[in-house]
């Protein structure tokens, strides 16, 4: 449970200096659950310490797997492989993290026991019947409350077949999902969705050796695969790196260098953006981090302009729309976000909470069923405003306080522990 604290965020002038963001989340939950499921020993660098990912590391713990952090920042993983994991002994609470329990319940699907995920009051309220059907179909006896829609989710894992599915929306976490239980049955196990959602799981199974394909619309697992220990280096969470890329636009006078952020070009949504807004961000240093692309992000304040946004686009920025609404608050001229739907569903209604709290600053922002229309250039004003208990809603209005006419107080922040805990320290380092 989080504890109820307000901060207040103060206009600032020209933002300057070198950050580092903390590791990916979506990287982060992969390395734990991967290291867990291979053979032998994992050392991870780089791991993001957030409420999210350790909900993860607590689950693989209560099922047996030895886990030190030997150095700082660098975790030993002694892997059980896939028949190695022991039946938790109690249930597993995946606390916020939508990453946990989704792809939780496609391991544990196959697993021979019986498991039992739940989370906090926000997951509880998501839909899980995304992961349940699938599952279902496949042979899961998988079950959850309000009709089988929503956690605590219940699974007597074992006897799957493969199967070939076709989502209907562009996730990640369902893909995961389906291809983490294929992993572990005989056959080959297929999932297709509209439009390529974050591709780190089939990258991060490769580069621990399971036989995985990918084509245009999906990607296919061939099961029974043996993972094999792997040294991993997280790359830094973009989604996090967003916020101050945004930051470095919007506050004029400002220049800003973030070192080793991920650009998978199935996240990178956020960089096209705001680079077509008519922001000023450069790539620089590009290498590997493990199988995913990294570079040095230097941005620097730019004049924006309001666009459209949509399609596939927005599976490639998915996280970043409440920070692009405060982006395009202060563009000139009007940003239409549209195909956005899925906003609505995750750690609270994302469009209706950037309505209100935007709106609540003066900003003319309106909703759209399936995303908003942000009509910018004018001032906004100081206030007091909720983060809705959602993480990335507290630190997008954290950078448009940064810009406003007046401070501006931000109820229930200690929530960003979820993705990024020490957010605060470094908006303070780079305000001069
Ligand atoms: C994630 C996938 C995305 C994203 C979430 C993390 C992941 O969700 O919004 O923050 O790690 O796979 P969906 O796959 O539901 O779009």
């Amino acid at each position: 449970m989080h504890k109820f604290e307000t901060r207040t965020v103060t206009p600032a002038k020209g933002l300057r200096g070198e950050l580092v963001v903390p590791g990916d989340k979506s990287i982060s939950h992969r390395s734990l659950m991967f290291a867990s499921l291979a053979k032998g020993e994992s050392r991870v660098r780089g791991l993001l310490r957030g409420e999210d990912c350790l909900a993860t590391l607590r689950a693989f713990q209560q099922m047996g797997v030895a886990v030190e952090e030997r150095a700082e920042g660098e975790l030993i993983i002694q892997g059980r492989g896939i028949d190695g994991l022991q039946e938790p002994a109690d249930v597993i609470d995946c606390g916020n993290s939508g990453t946990t329990i989704r792809l939780m319940s496609g391991i544990l699907s196959a697993q021979p026991f019986y498991s039992v995920l739940t989370g906090d009051q926000y997951l509880r309220r998501r839909p899980m019947g995304r992961v349940i059907e699938p599952l279902a179909t496949m042979g899961a006896r998988i079950y959850g409350r309000d009709g089988n829609k929503k956690a605590p989710l219940t699974i007597l894992g074992g006897g799957l077949q493969p199967t070939e599915y076709h989502s209907p929306v562009a996730s990640a976490q369902v893909k995961s999902a389906i291809l983490l239980a294929g992993m572990q049955i005989e056959g080959k196990t297929t999932v297709f969705e509209p439009h390529l959602s974050r591709d780190h799981s089939e990258r991060m199974l490769k580069y621990f050796g399971a036989d995985i394909q990918t084509f245009a619309g999906g990607a296919s697992v061939t099961g029974r695969a043996v993972l094999e220990g792997r040294d991993v280096e997280v790359p830094g969470d973009i989604s996090s790196a967003a916020f101050f890329l945004v930051a470095g636009l919007i506050v004029p006078g400002s220049e800003l260098l973030l070192k080793n952020v991920g650009v998978n070009p199935t996240r990178s949504g956020i960089i096209d953006i705001l680079q077509r807004m008519g922001g000023s961000i450069e790539l620089l240093n590009a290498r590997e981090f493990s199988g995913e692309p990294v570079a040095d992000l230097l941005v620097r304040s730019s004049d924006l302009q309001g666009i459209e946004i949509g399609g596939e686009l927005v599976p490639r920025a998915i996280d970043e729309f409440p920070v692009v609404s405060v982006a395009a608050a202060f563009a000139a001229g009007t940003t239409t976000i549209r195909d956005a739907r899925e906003l609505r569903v995750k750690e609270t209604d994302r469009i209706a909470a950037m309505c209100d709290t935007l709106g609540r600053l003066g900003a003319q922002i309106e909703p759209r069923e399936d995303g908003m229309r942000v009509t910018g250039g004018e001032m906004l004003q100081g206030g007091k405003v909720s983060s809705f208990g959602d993480h990335r809603i507290a630190m997008s209005m954290a950078v448009a306080a940064l810009c406003a006419g007046d401070k501006v107080e931000i109820e229930d922040t200690s929530c960003t522990a979820t993705s990024f805990p020490n957010f605060w320290e470094l908006l303070a380092g780079i305000q001069n």
